[in-house]
């Protein structure tokens, strides 16, 4: 929606076509919980230099310096450009705008509205785009497939849920947002809908997918659904405790605590349950739990009230009176579509922006609030180069065959497919496999092991669909997000192999230590009908030489 308004705004001109497959305001961003990062408060001693550099020391300085540094200088326009449009930011008594600690940062940068930041940046968002005329929302279609002539984008192919029909847009102009492919994992804070149909669109198209194998684990997920417990709630002080109520952060992050980055936080929870020291939940999962009963009842009803609301309805604890069990859950993809500074994709026409994209903001490893920020200044700078394009170029014209290529795909090889086997049950094998051989810990026999299952669950006759109604057809939807599960679950436990190191999110027991002689660099996985064929892509260095990170 950032995209669509600076798109409007640049162009009036340009006929802005904001395809969703659910309700705009159904999409998973509406759940963001803590915070947007940026510098404001110069004058209390914060500084750009400083956010700069905690990113690029999160990232495991596999981060783009030059893209960090565009995000940190065009965030606090972004800040007051959505308060200028009705974002009721959370604010000091004196009326500015207030900001939060949040993990991996020198100062608290995170601004937040209550803990319900992407409710109310969305809400603002969708009512500002609203006002524009040229901006038109199709809300449920179901994007299927990128048409291009000669590397050039030149429109979409979509399914319109309500009715059925298989449609075609035509534009000099595209805008992939379609945010991270989470639900690959079963225990994953994303929604239900959050498959990865637009990095395979992408894929397909034969674009480099980037870093797929940085999966990001958020410390702090509630059991047994993996609903989001805000990095805010330890932000505010919040402690995680072990078995013997001891705060066990001291011991791996002695300055920062349960405020080091997700990926240091992550793993010393791993061990900590692994030398013996965890919990148990009622459905036998290994846990530790997120004390907050010392922030007090005020507080919390005044700052923390949405998760509080989330661990009465869905852990029946009221964080108010007792501490919450939690841990490490699937919240993040550091890779997506190959973009560079600007958002450009490999294909004349076509933009990334936000989770879908990897512009390389985050490298190996982001810090929280860094994502609402990166999805603000990529969706303005995008939507200002997509509405220049379209103003400026001739509209290739589509190809046929690549359409009725496109129709047989998902009418002949999905809808009217065949096969025993439930795709439902595949898909759940799938995202267990995810679960238990791409979690915070990786090997190469648990990825070989789990790319096994998944080559062998691709060959499997699951690919048909029960349901034959052509309108509202939910489960053809579903067999088609499968198929895109499939293929990029393959390029994360590929990655995962091929990088021979721990680096940020992505630690390997059998190669412990981070190696920047071998491995400083972007992977790439680009199609091939058989596996993703792996390359590599250098990183951009401005001032930071990698050093060991401490927190
Ligand atoms: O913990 C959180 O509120 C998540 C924020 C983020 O992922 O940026």
């Amino acid at each position: 929606m950032r995209a669509a308004i600076a798109a409007a705004e640049t162009s009036r001109l340009a006929t802005i076509a904001v395809l969703s497959k659910v309700q705009v305001m159904r999409s998973h961003s509406v759940s963001a919980e803590g915070g947007t990062a940026a510098v404001l408060f110069r004058e209390e001693g914060d500084n750009e230099e400083s956010h700069i550099y905690d990113t690029v020391k999160g990232s495991d300085f596999l981060a783009d310096q030059d893209v960090a540094e565009r995000l940190v200088k065009m965030m606090p326009l972004e800040i007051y450009q959505l308060d200028h449009w009705g974002m009721p930011w959370s604010r000091r008594s004196d009326g500015r705008i207030d900001q939060r600690k949040f993990g991996g940062y020198s100062f608290p940068r995170a601004t937040y509205a209550q803990d319900k930041v992407g409710f109310y940046e969305m809400q603002t968002l969708y009512d500002t785009s609203l006002k524009y005329e040229n901006i038109e929302f199709y809300n449920e279609w179901f994007c299927t497939s990128i048409l291009h002539n000669s590397n050039r984008f030149a429109g979409v192919t979509a399914i319109e849920m309500k009715s059925g029909q298989f449609v075609i847009f035509k534009a000099p102009s595209g805008i992939i947002c379609t945010g991270g492919a989470g639900r690959i994992y079963s225990f994953s804070t994303y929604a239900y809908s959050s498959t990865p149909d637009g990095l395979d669109m992408a894929y397909r198209a034969g674009l480099g997918i980037k870093d797929m194998e940085f999966v990001q684990f958020h410390p702090t997920g509630i059991l047994p659904s993996g609903i989001l417990i805000t990095e805010g709630a330890r932000g505010e002080g919040g402690y995680l405790i072990n078995k013997s109520g001891e705060r066990f952060m001291k011991k791996y992050a002695p300055e920062k605590l349960e405020l080091a980055p997700r990926d240091v936080v992550s793993r010393s929870m791993i061990r900590e349950i692994q030398e013996g020291r965890g919990m148990k939940h009622e459905t036998g999962a290994d846990c530790l739990a997120l004390d907050l009963t010392h922030l007090g009842e005020e507080a919390i009803k005044e700052r923390l009230a949405g998760i509080r609301e989330i661990g009465i309805k869905f852990s029946g604890v009221d964080i108010i009176r007792e501490s919450i069990q939690i841990r490490p859950v699937c919240h993040y993809m550091m890779g997506g579509i190959h973009t560079n500074i600007d958002g450009s994709t490999e294909m004349s026409g076509l933009w990334a922006a936000g989770e879908a994209s990897c512009n390389s903001t985050h490298g190996s490893n982001r810090l929280g609030a860094n994502s609402t920020s990166e999805c603000l200044v990529w969706g303005r700078i995008t939507g200002e180069l997509a509405a220049r394009h379209a103003a400026n170029k001739e509209r290739p014209s589509i190809i046929g065959e690549q359409v009725s290529q496109e129709e047989k795909r998902i009418y002949d090889g999905i809808f009217r497919g065949s096969g025993e086997v439930n795709p439902y049950d595949i898909r759940k094998t799938l995202t267990d496999t995810m679960d238990d051989k791409a979690y915070v810990f990786r090997d190469e026999a648990g990825l070989s092991e789990g790319l096994k299952r998944l080559k062998n669950l691709k060959g499997m006759a699951w690919k048909h669909v029960d349901d034959q109604a052509k309108e509202y057809n939910t489960n053809f939807c579903n067999v088609m997000e499968i198929d895109s599960m499939l293929r990029i679950a393959e390029i994360v436990l590929t990655g995962a192999l091929n990088r021979r190191e721990s680096r940020g999110a992505h630690a390997r027991t059998d190669y412990p230590g981070r190696d920047d002689v071998n491995f400083l660099k972007h992977s790439l996985a680009y199609y091939s009908d058989s596996e993703p064929c792996m390359k590599w892509h250098p990183v951009t260095f401005t001032r930071y030489a990698p050093v060991e990170r401490k927190y």
